[in-house]
């Protein structure tokens, strides 16, 4: 007996102990214990409940593990149904939504709406119940009227509270969104891919599977997460009185709440607030699929009532969908500057992900094996944030009969030279080096583009004309180009001849790593042409170094390094860096043994993450001139950085950094840093 009174103390504490690490951890991202130490108490509460069962209660941490698999799901009737929304998709319908308020509120006057804006997240809906404070259970939104209990899994979740603070309500439904981060999900279709089993689509497929588990097990393992939006049942009618007042008290209680969330006025906040999320969309941990505003108000929520299956008092705005059907056309290759054969589907325009798209790259010939895409098949074209535009999947159901499996070209297009296939079909290239048209245009459009020499004014269709008029072979000819040779191409005039040729003799005297840069070796990017420049200060010491010289550089792996070799040891290239310095264009050399040791460097072992747009000067720049005084400028934050520049509009990585305490400074701090 007094054996079990002793348990019973210990287990007490441990629960409390555990339940406050959990809140660290999951909800606040901050824990302050490790995970070592946090899996001997956990290991201390189960020895526990082994030996005393009883003390097993329905919010003890142990529930967090999974329990007994179920042999189904049992149903459960909510209280209140659980609804859905409106949708609205442009400008209009939100005006429209806000101006139906004011009238059926009789607020026909000039007075503005307070509406709470929160990002609509990409998961799927539950319903939280708990009585005397207690996780009492879990719920699917099922048809509105009637879910599954899915409480032993959503127990795994540990960011949901098990038990609520003194304060909290007698009966209390909680509902909200449980979803899957990016991260979490990456993670989980590795686990997946090791296993030898099929990789989830997206993370809102993932969310499901992992809720829809028997095994409550298996969804432990498995990293949700939650955001709460709303009530249900509340016994105490004094809770709240607006929406934002609701959450900040659900917040108060433990319950993870959306930080993006935001008050905002009347339909201008409302679109202000979309266009804001829009462009942190594809920053964000995790999927959302539009803004929901909500009357702020709980009493005009409560007069405005409901249409059907939804609330007037709310809209869902969705963003275009970033997912859609369409045909394709065609599958044609492209050339690139390195002889790269890549083919591209040409498929029927559609919108999506917020633009038209009418081509797609295929990659390469595994991908069109992988997708097995013929022309004529429909398919399904996913195009999120900035990425590039994907085919996702063939739907097989569609293909017309008369369709053929796609050849991949064994000569080039542009110039009827062989297409040599490296790899495990992979790498397809024309092997017609300078006779290649196609070549020496993408060639030409490297060498005057922005980061490269950026010569004003050069767009590809002059280059595509100067090529094809014969004017020009290589990049050292256009600093040979006549006033009288450009005004005879379509479409220039005197003025616009001038502008072009002045502009190409501007950018004469150039810094080194630019020149390096622009002559388009495989694979060198901006920061190894730097890089070169640096440590070898003139084009005539590049000429002699060696695989292994290079290999010994940071960042530079054999295969980079053997490009390098190749490239200055090919003689129609070292014609052409001949050329270019014939015709003027010139450097200043670097001298190398100046180079600073980069032990003094100021910022020297320093990792800096940039964030947000920056008004002074561009992000690469910003990068360049980190870089130069030692920092090392990473894409990401974690422990692991330093300090964080937070320009306008920054997202996600700001609020990692707060969350995770690392020093942040503005773009005034940056410029103060850069002296
Ligand atoms: S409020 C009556 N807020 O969207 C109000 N829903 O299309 C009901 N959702 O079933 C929901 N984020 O699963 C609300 N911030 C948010 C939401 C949100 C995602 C989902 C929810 C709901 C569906 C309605």
């Amino acid at each position: 007996m007094s054996d079990l009174k002793t348990a019973r103390a210990r287990h007490a504490v441990l629960s409390s102990e555990l339940e406050h690490h959990n809140h660290l951890y999951y909800t606040h991202d901050a824990p302050n214990i490790a995970d070592h130490d946090y899996d001997q108490l956990l290991q201390e509460l189960l020895a526990i409940e082994s030996s005393y069962p009883e003390l097993m209660t329905a919010d003890s941490p142990s529930q967090r593990v999974g329990s007994a698999p179920l042999d189904e799901f049992n149903q459960i009737k909510h209280e209140r149904p659980m609804l859905s929304l409106s949708n609205g998709f442009n400008d209009n319908d939100i005006h429209e939504f806000d101006r139906r308020l004011h009238k059926e509120l009789g607020q026909a006057d000039e007075r503005v709406l307070a509406y709470v804006a929160e990002p609509k997240l990409d998961g799927l809906a539950v319903s939280i119940f708990y009585e005397n404070r207690v996780f009492k259970y879990a719920a699917t939104r099922g048809d509105g009227k009637v879910g599954e209990d899915i409480s032993q899994n959503v127990k795994t979740i540990r960011s949901i509270p098990l038990r609520l603070p003194l304060g909290a309500p007698d009966r209390l439904e909680v509902r909200g969104e449980i979803f899957m981060a990016h991260a979490g999900f990456a993670a989980l279709n590795e686990v997946q891919a090791k296993m030898d089993k099929k990789p989830f689509v997206n993370p809102r497929n993932a969310a499901a599977g992992s809720l829809r588990q028997l095994d409550s097990k298996i969804t432990a393992s498995r990293p949700l997460d939650i955001f709460v939006y709303s009530l249900g049942v509340i016994s105490d009618e004094n809770f709240a009185t607006t929406h934002s007042e609701t959450l900040e008290r659900l917040g108060d209680l433990g319950f993870p709440v959306c930080p993006l969330l935001e008050k905002v006025e009347g339909p201008e906040g409302c679109l202000a607030y979309y266009a804001h999320l829009s462009r942190l969309r594809s920053d964000l941990d995790y999927e959302i699929d539009g803004i929901v505003y909500k009357l702020d108000r709980l009493d005009w929520q409560r007069s405005a009532g409901f249409i059907a299956k939804a609330p007037r008092w709310a809209l869902a705005h969705k963003f275009p969908a970033q997912e859609k059907t369409t045909t394709v056309n065609g599958i044609d290759v492209q050339v690139g500057r390195t002889g790269a054969v890549t083919p591209v589907a040409r498929l029927e325009p559609v919108f999506v992900g917020g633009v038209t798209v009418s081509n797609v790259t295929l990659h390469n010939q595994s991908e069109i094996r992988r997708l097995g895409v013929r022309v004529g098949d429909t398919v399904i074209v996913r195009r999120a944030g900035d990425v590039i535009p994907q085919i996702v999947s063939v739907n097989l159901d569609k293909r017309p009969a008369t369709s053929v499996e796609y050849t991949f070209p064994t000569h080039c297009p542009e110039c009827g030279s062989e297409v040599v296939v490296e790899g495990e079909g992979v790498i397809a290239r024309c092997s017609g080096g300078l006779i290649c048209r196609a070549q020496v245009k993408q060639a030409i459009k490297h060498f005057v583009s922005r980061k490269a020499i950026d010569i004003d004014g050069m767009g590809e269709k002059i280059v595509d004309a100067l090529v094809e008029g014969g004017l020009i072979d290589n990049v050292s000819d256009l600093y040979s180009l006549t006033f009288e040779q450009v005004i005879n191409l379509d479409g220039f005039a005197d003025k616009s001849a001038q502008n072009l040729i002045d502009s190409i003799a501007s950018r004469r005297h150039v810094e080194l790593s630019r020149l390096l840069y622009s002559l388009g070796i495989p694979q060198v990017g901006e920061s190894t042409a730097e890089q070169l420049a640096n440590t070898f200060g003139n084009l005539d010491a590049l000429k002699s170094v060696s695989v292994e010289v290079l290999e010994g550089l940071p960042d530079i792996g054999p295969i980079v390094a053997q490009n390098i070799v190749r490239f200055f040891a090919d003689s129609n290239n070292q014609a052409v860096m001949n050329a270019l310095v014939e015709r003027g264009v010139n450097y200043d050399e670097i001298a190398v043994a100046d180079l600073p040791d980069p032990e003094s460097l100021p910022l020297n072992g320093k990792t800096i993450v940039l964030t947000g747009a920056l008004q002074s000067l561009s992000r690469s720049d910003a990068k360049k001139r980190l870089q130069a005084l030692g920092a090392k400028v990473s894409g990401s934050v974690s422990k692991k950085t330093d300090l964080v520049v937070i320009g306008a509009d920054a997202g996600s990585k700001a609020i990692k950094a707060q969350e995770l305490e690392i020093e942040t400074i503005d773009e005034d701090g940056l410029i103060a840093l850069l002296g």
